[in-house]
């Protein structure tokens, strides 16, 4: 008892020191010229060695809300949108702590009683891309806001791809998995991740959005795309909502496991396991969409799963959430057309 104490307090004192370290190292290697004194007004970056590319001035940043899937949105836009305006971007120390453990991201970190002394300006962005946010004004902006759209940061895919590496570790432990399945006793010829959104979402979309989720019909179809395209697929079921998966996905051909463990607050495993799959079934929400163009594969997503005058319609547009190439199957929307 005694013991466990004592060896636990210095490990937490290291991991503060090499987090506050590491924070300080990636400051400084962007902040190289700053006054001592920390006078925001003064907060000007060093030129750039090459003569060709104008000065980054000020400094970016984007709000943290949401979770995995959203922050990997806010980030990657951030991304993109800095890089369009030539300005450095930081992101906020929570948002380290949702993406660091999982993925080899460079962008440096802006500690909170940093980040408290600058004047920021709101920018809001809308989920989609946008012509006049590729001359934002301000040195000292704060993107707020949802965006997770690849009309953002798709011609940059590469780079966010190289962003969105996992460890090693979290890779492996997910290919270790893989590596142990079967179809009917044979190694599976293709992988097909599936992530079931459940969770809140079960009441938010009829209650708030006038929307469906995923239905047993909508996997029973998304499945067969697969089982008539490819040889022994697999399929890797992930949810925050595994009961009911095993209850309406139909596992008797041997071909479907339930893999995930569907919790919320340590998503690592689940995503890493979508990712590491060729292909993707997604339902709805943000934590696919990224499984989906993190594995690169061929992808179905449920399409028009609100009615038609939903106010999710004004926050979200489809056609800015999915890749042209993505394959939508329709919502069945008559549960919400009964009362
Ligand atoms: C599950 O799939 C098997 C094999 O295709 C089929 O025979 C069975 O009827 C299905 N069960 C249900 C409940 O749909
Ligand atoms: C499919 O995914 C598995 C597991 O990650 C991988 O070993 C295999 O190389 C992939 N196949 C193709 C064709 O990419
Ligand atoms: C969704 O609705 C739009 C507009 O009505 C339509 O063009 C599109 O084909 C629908 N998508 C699917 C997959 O049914």
């Amino acid at each position: 008892m005694l013991s466990s104490q004592v060896s636990f307090f210095p490990m937490v004192h290291f991991i503060l020191f090499v987090f506050t370290a590491s924070t300080i190292f990636h400051l400084q290697q962007r902040l190289a010229k700053i006054q001592p004194t920390w006078e925001f007004e003064t907060l000007v970056l060093a030129p750039t060695e090459s003569p060709t590319s104008p000065p980054l001035r000020g400094m970016w940043t984007i709000n943290a809300i949401g979770r995995l899937g959203n922050q990997m949105g806010e980030y990657a836009t951030l991304y993109a949108l800095a890089k369009m305006n030539g300005r450095p971007a930081f992101i906020p120390a929570e948002m380290h702590s949702t993406l660091a453990p999982i993925f080899r991201i460079t962008l440096p970190v802006l500690h909170g009683t940093t980040a408290s002394k600058i004047p920021w300006q709101n920018y809001h962005l809308n989920d989609w891309m946008e012509e006049e946010y590729r001359h934002i004004p301000g040195e000292y902006v704060r993107l707020t806001g949802y965006p997770c759209s690849w009309t953002f940061y798709h011609h940059l895919r590469h780079e966010i791809l190289r962003e969105f590496t996992l460890h090693d570790h979290v890779r492996e432990e997910a290919q270790k998995f893989l590596r142990g399945l079967q179809v009917n006793g044979r190694q599976p010829g293709t992988f097909v991740g599936v992530h079931v959104r459940r969770g809140d979402y079960v009441q938010v979309m009829p209650n708030v959005w006038k929307g469906v989720v995923a239905d047993q019909r909508y996997l029973e179809q998304a499945l067969d795309w697969f089982r008539t395209r490819y040889n022994s697929p697999i399929f890797v079921v992930t949810s925050n909502g595994m009961a009911w998966c095993r209850q309406n996905i139909n596992s008797s051909r041997g071909d479907v496991v339930f893999a995930g463990n569907g919790i919320e607050s340590s998503p690592a495993k689940d995503f890493a396991l979508l990712t590491q799959c060729n292909h993707t079934i997604m339902t709805i929400g943000t934590f696919g969409i990224w499984a989906a163009y993190l594995a690169g594969g061929e992808t179905i997503y449920l399409a028009n799963y609100t009615l038609p005058d939903s106010p999710f319609l004004k926050i979200f547009k489809p056609e800015a959430a999915f890749l042209p190439e993505w394959v939508g199957i329709a919502a069945d929307l008559s549960p919400l057309l009964k009362h």
